[in-house]
């Protein structure tokens, strides 16, 4: 069997939403300590919907192909429902991940809610 799914191969290949938003209303940077990998995830939020997203990351290829499913999934969605995406949500999206590299999919969950969180405290 493939180490990676055909999906996996297919974000990695050709992420979706890869880049920045000018003016993002919520900006969440998140790092692995133990591979120092790094992502950033940017937000356009109206009202309460996410309107859009985009992520940058200096990670490897299961971080990339995680976070273009996980922007995949919240983007149009409620404030609410995004932050209930949990990494292991992502990784069933992508049908699977290895086991070594599930961890990569929690950069994307932390990413996002942290760029929600950034976009709360920008509000008060
Ligand atoms: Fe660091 Fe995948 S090895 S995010």
């Amino acid at each position: 069997m493939a180490l990676y799914s055909e999906k996996v191969m297919d974000h990695f290949r050709h992420p979706r939403n890869v880049g920045s938003i000018e003016n993002a209303d919520g900006v969440g940077e998140v790092g692995n300590a133990k591979c120092g990998d790094i992502m950033k995830m940017y937000l356009k939020i109206d009202g309460d919907i996410i309107s859009d997203v985009k992520f940058e990351t200096f990670g490897c290829g299961s971080a990339i192909a995680s976070s273009s499913m996980a922007t995949e999934m919240i983007k149009g969605k409620p404030l609410s429902e995004a932050l209930q995406l949990t990494n292991k949500a992502v990784a069933e999206a992508l049908d699977g991940l290895p086991v070594h590299k599930l961890h990569c999919s929690v950069l994307a969950e932390e990413a996002i809610k942290s760029a929600i969180q950034n976009y709360y405290e920008n509000k008060k």
